[in-house]
């Protein structure tokens, strides 16, 4: 009984020592991790994909109804080439994305659009009431509408979903903050806020 006892504070004791450790105030979140697990980096190229199938292919840009600007979507099937992006995080220090942490993201492609592919907070979808996401420059002063976040799905490690809350940009303002899913419209593809979340891994480009 008395060795059970000793067993029993011995473990009480790591357990302390495991939850202080854990509890650590982190002035860094975890990075988020690509699908070979390693950090996602500031500059470089990746492909965004759904995490589970029968969700659309690649994230790519969509010409939605024959003008500019594009906005961003997805592939209808998996197998398409999509478009990369690229994350540049608000942190100008930050060399890695973290999870909760805003950052610019462009696809790094050409179009024929006078827009950049930088992402954008765009208008609202007056059927769905989802707020879609476009390309541009966002002109206020603190471009709130061009910075977006990573956060951790429930969905299993290296699995994400990315949202809009830009609150490192701007800590003092007051978002309706919003997860982004897929929204299809006359076929295409679309990504939209505040409907069903689309779980996303990120894919390197070799
Ligand atoms: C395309 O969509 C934009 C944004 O909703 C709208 O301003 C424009 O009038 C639309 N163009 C056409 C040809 O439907
Ligand atoms: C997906 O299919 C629709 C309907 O055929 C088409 O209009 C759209 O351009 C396609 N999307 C892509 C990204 O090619
Ligand atoms: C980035 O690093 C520089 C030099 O160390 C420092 O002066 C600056 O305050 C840092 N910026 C941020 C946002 O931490």
């Amino acid at each position: 009984m008395k060795s059970m006892g000793l067993i029993g504070s011995f473990s009480c004791i790591w357990l302390v020592m495991a939850i202080s450790a854990i509890a650590q105030p982190s002035s860094s979140p975890a990075p988020v991790l690509d699908s070979a697990g390693r950090p996602l980096q500031r500059g470089v190229e990746y492909y965004i994909n759904p995490a589970i199938t029968d969700n659309g292919g690649r994230f790519t840009l969509i010409n939605r109804n024959g003008s500019c600007p594009f906005y961003v979507g997805q592939e209808n099937v998996s197998g398409l080439d999509g478009f990369p992006v690229i994350f540049t995080p608000f942190d100008e220090n930050e060399t890695v994305i973290r999870e909760n942490n805003d950052f610019r993201v462009v696809f790094s492609a050409f179009t024929i659009c006078v827009q950049s592919t930088a992402w954008k907070l765009g208008e609202t979808d007056p059927e769905t009431n989802r707020r879609l996401i476009v390309t541009g420059e966002d002109q206020s002063r603190l471009s709130t509408g061009n910075y977006f976040r990573i956060a951790a799905s429930a969905a299993g490690d290296g699995i994400y979903e990315i949202q809009w809350c830009p609150t490192d940009v701007c800590p003092t303002c007051r978002f309706i903050c919003g997860t982004a899913g897929g929204l299809v419209e006359n076929g295409k593809r679309l990504l939209a806020l505040d409907g069903s979340v689309l779980p996303v891994t990120f894919e390197r480009k070799a």
